[in-house]
């Protein structure tokens, strides 16, 4: 029996009730009125901040709260303020796509963007301003400065893991509670620790990108393990697309389940049409894990890009570079509707999708998905 959970015990008393947090899923889907139509339900919203400039982060959140006076997160991506790239290197990385770019009709000339991310620090800065309920991290884990300077503001700190090593850095820290990243999850690994391991030698480190793509475990293993780990809450996540699955996570020890696929499809969802069609027309083994899109993997719906562009994997940017190099040809493929040059990050519950009204609403979803937990308590 883990002990009481003061992060839990105030979302209660906040009005945020359900067992369901709605995943943080930066580029375009959580927008304010998802996130203020989530927490209206009495489920837990959490607004994207990773792609958002110190500015957009702090409208954004202005907008949500005229929508609802409940409680949300905001996420961020651990990251350096600072990354250099040379021009070989950003050269090199930019011509392997230039047919591409061709084929959405981007211009010949076109050249390659001289900033690759926003700054961590300065989104940090107005994340603390305008104090959400609560914080969640992934990439990477937070200074202990950062750390005491978000309890000092009364900010609950939810941190990722998709290991137990990494659970227990953010335990160490005074993290509120872990969101356990199975591999199924869509979107991005949030890996950020090389997992130790007794057979690989010292000698040999492993990068962090291979650790991404090794640091494999579902979420029916992984759960448990830090379940037994950890004595903080446990949030999990990956490959949970209905009611059946929130509950299967409440019996391994969860204490919430975080959907991100299954919200992507609904009407306030802002990802293109041309995504939401591809999601929806998905058949189950179609997800991959890929860094071809953004130099760090992360899982998405196989198409023609990953395909032509999989033999680059290993001279690839790190993120934030390739990201940055292929946000111009995602957002014009999304524009002309060719879902063959656009990542369409999903998880490997994406084929459970076609069980649903094609473009719900949040409303209609939440409470579909309460049905089903209840349904599915009765028969367990
Ligand atoms: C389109 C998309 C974008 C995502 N962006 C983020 C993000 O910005 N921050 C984050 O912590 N996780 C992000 N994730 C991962 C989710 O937090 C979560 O782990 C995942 O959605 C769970 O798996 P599921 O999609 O199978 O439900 C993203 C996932 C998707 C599908």
């Amino acid at each position: 029996m883990k002990p009481q959970s003061q992060f839990f015990d105030d979302l209660v008393r906040q009005g945020i009730d359900l067992p369901i947090f709605q995943a943080p899923m930066a580029g375009g889907a959580t927008t304010p009125a998802l996130i203020g139509a989530v927490a209206q339900t009495g489920a837990f919203g959490a607004l994207a901040g990773a792609a958002l400039s110190p500015n957009d982060l702090t409208a954004q959140v202005a907008q949500i709260r005229t929508v609802t006076s409940k409680p949300f997160s905001i996420n961020l991506f651990v990251l350096p303020d600072e990354t250099t790239a040379s021009p070989v290197e950003v050269e090199g990385a930019w011509a392997k796509f230039r047919l591409q770019r061709k084929a959405v009709g981007l211009a010949d000339d076109l050249a390659p963007p001289l900033r690759f991310a926003e700054q961590f620090s300065s989104q940090f800065d107005a994340l603390v301003a305008v104090r959400p309920f609560a914080a969640s991290f992934t990439f990477g884990i937070l200074s202990v400065e950062r750390m005491r300077r978000l309890k000092d503001a009364g900010i609950y700190v939810i941190g990722t893991a998709t290991h137990v090593e990494e659970a227990l850095a953010w335990e160490q820290l005074g993290a509120d509670a872990i969101c356990a990243q199975g591999f199924e999850a869509g979107g991005h690994r949030g890996t950020f620790l090389v997992p130790s391991s007794s057979l690989l030698s010292l000698d040999v480190p492993m990068s962090i990108e291979t650790s991404q793509r090794l640091a494999a475990t579902g979420l029916f293993a992984l759960l448990p393990l830090i379940v037994d780990t950890v004595k903080i809450p446990i949030i999990a996540a990956g490959g949970i697309m209905d009611g059946r699955g929130i509950a299967a996570a409440r019996v391994l020890g969860a204490r919430a389940a975080q959907l991100g696929t299954v919200f992507l499809t609904t009407q306030e969802s802002g990802v293109s049409p041309t995504w939401k069609k591809a999601l929806l027309a998905a058949t189950p083994h179609e997800t991959t894990l890929t860094r071809v899109f953004s130099g760090r993997y992360a899982r998405g719906l196989r198409n023609t890009f990953i395909t032509e562009r999989e033999n680059d994997e290993p001279s690839i940017p790190s993120y934030p570079i390739q990201n940055a190099l292929t946000a111009g040809l995602r957002k014009q493929a999304a524009l002309v509707a060719d879902p063959q040059n656009l990542s369409l990050w999903a998880g490997q519950g994406v084929g459970l999708l076609k069980n649903r009204i094609s473009e719900p609403r949040v409303v209609d979803l939440i409470s579909a998905l309460l049905d089903e937990y209840h349904q599915a308590r009765v028969l367990g």
